[in-house]
């Protein structure tokens, strides 16, 4: 068995020789021991190595061993612990029992039942990893196929998603409103190596100005009147993570600039402390204003802005991906099916030319809750033209017509497209071949008519 495979086991005690005698014991099972002289040392090496279980004396110069228990159980509760008690200290092991430690043995321990019930351990904690490992492959696979898009302006972003996730880089994410900037923001975290790690979001249009310091950096006793105990900042919660700061154009220039500095020294301050804390903290802002001209007009610091700039991945409204429609009806039919116990699956033909004629000023989220309604009151499979709300059936009439007026060849070309696409329901080889040409061709058509509609 390679040293990867092997568990790696932790003993704790401040007598040289009680840890040499038990690492020789415990040696010709195939474990990979790991030695600390008290609590200090322990959690250094729980947290730079990937230890399984830990065996610990009770008592112990300094920080005992109970102090290691509620260390171990706040930062990594899924590492079983095991005491090694003298007599005197049995009382304290017990009460460990009772508060989670997996076992204890009275000093000197019979070394077969250890052997046993170390092996009970470290097989409790292999389950534990395969259950956090699967709950997060279902949470990124579910959090990136939930964003629905082939249109070349979204395959275009899930490019530059893949490229950038495993890098610590900032992003900013641009987009009208409803466009699906949190849901990338989300997707980005959860498909990351930093998925592990907390997603924190903070919606910096709906804090209060004057609470926002305190959200992102927390506060220390005291700090102000009111400040009646510690407090953790968002920064510092996500550390290890990805911070979201949604609508970052809403900030005053002061946080700006204290934002600025938190990222650019990895480092921050709780209000009222004399102490800057280390963070590690992946930044995804948002905005739904034109960032640029909130420079020109110094809104926003320019310094901020050019950090953030550097990788921007801009959402398209939908009225620039209209190909994208019929799958993301049938993405939010089916998501409000399932909800209601309906079984609605499609909508007619004539909403659909609706759809897709209707400006969407309120992008995805505007889809979404027509979809939503649409459902609820639907009676059939197939959602009819009365399901749909007025305002939009007039604004999509006179888009039309506008059209039926002066009807440029190249919009009854992208129209033409559009229809075979959401004949074929989003299967553009199958649409190409109903449109005499080449998918590739389909492609290129649909990229110049991203451009247009
Ligand atoms: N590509 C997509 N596929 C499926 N659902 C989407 C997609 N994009 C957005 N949505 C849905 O549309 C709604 C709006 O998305 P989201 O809240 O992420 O938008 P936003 O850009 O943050 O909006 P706002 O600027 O108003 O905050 C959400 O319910 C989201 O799940
Ligand atoms: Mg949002």
């Amino acid at each position: 068995m390679d040293n990867r495979n092997k568990a790696n086991v932790l003993i704790v005690d401040d007598e040289p020789n009680a840890r040499k005698v038990l690492s020789a014991i415990l040696k010709e099972v195939p474990y990979n021991i790991y030695q600390a002289d008290g609590a200090d040392e322990a959690s250094e090496i729980v947290s730079s190595e990937d230890i399984d279980v830990v065996i610990t004396d009770i008592k112990m110069p300094g920080k005992d061993g109970l102090y290691l228990f509620n260390y171990l159980k706040l930062n990594c509760p899924d590492i079983p612990v095991i005491f090694l008690t003298a007599f005197g200290t049995v009382d304290s092991a017990v009460t460990a029992m009772t508060e989670g430690a997996f076992f204890y043995f009275i000093k000197p321990p019979d070394y077969a039942k250890l052997k046993a019930i170390l092996a009970r351990a470290v097989e409790q904690k292999k389950l534990k990893n395969e259950i956090t490992d699967l709950r997060s492959q279902l949470e990124s696979t579910y959090k990136f196929s939930s964003i629905i898009g082939k249109s070349p302006g979204m395959e275009s972003v899930f490019r530059m998603v893949e490229a950038i996730k495993d890098s610590s880089i900032s992003v900013l994410v641009s987009g009208e409103t409803g466009t699906g900037k949190e849901l990338l923001a989300n997707a980005i975290h959860y498909t990351s190596r930093r998925h592990y790690s907390p997603f924190v979001a903070v919606n910096c249009a709906a804090v209060p100005h004057e609470l926002l310091e305190a959200e992102f950096f927390g506060y220390e006793r005291g700090a102000f009147t009111g400040a009646v105990s510690r407090r953790i900042g968002k920064f510092e919660e996500a550390d290890t993570g990805t911070l979201f700061l949604d609508e970052i154009g809403e900030l005053e220039l002061s946080l700006q600039a204290k934002i600025l500095r938190a990222i650019q020294e990895k480092e921050i301050e709780r209000i009222g402390a004399n102490k800057k804390i280390k963070i590690d903290i992946r930044l995804i802002a948002s905005t739904n204003r034109d960032l640029a001209k909130e420079v020109e007009q110094k809104n926003f610091r320019a310094d901020l802005y050019y950090r953030l700039n550097v990788m921007q991945i801009k959402l398209p409204p939908l009225r620039k991906r209209k190909s994208d429609i019929p799958l993301l009806v049938t993405h939010f039919i089916d998501k409000f099916s399932q909800r209601e116990n309906k079984h609605v699956s499609s909508v007619s033909p004539d909403v659909m030319n609706v759809f897709l004629s209707h400006s969407w000023p309120g992008n995805l989220r505007e889809l979404e809750n027509v979809i939503e309604r649409a459902v609820v009151l639907a009676r059939d499979e197939v959602i009819g033209i009365r399901g749909i709300p007025d305002e939009i059936k007039k604004q999509a009439i006179n888009n039309n017509i506008r059209a039926d007026v002066v009807k440029p060849l190249r919009e009854l070309e992208n129209e033409t497209i559009i229809n075979a696409i959401n004949t074929f329901n989003g299967n553009k080889s199958k649409a190409a071949k109903a449109l005499g040409i080449t998918r590739k061709a389909l492609y290129n058509r649909l990229r110049k008519a991203n451009s247009f509609l």
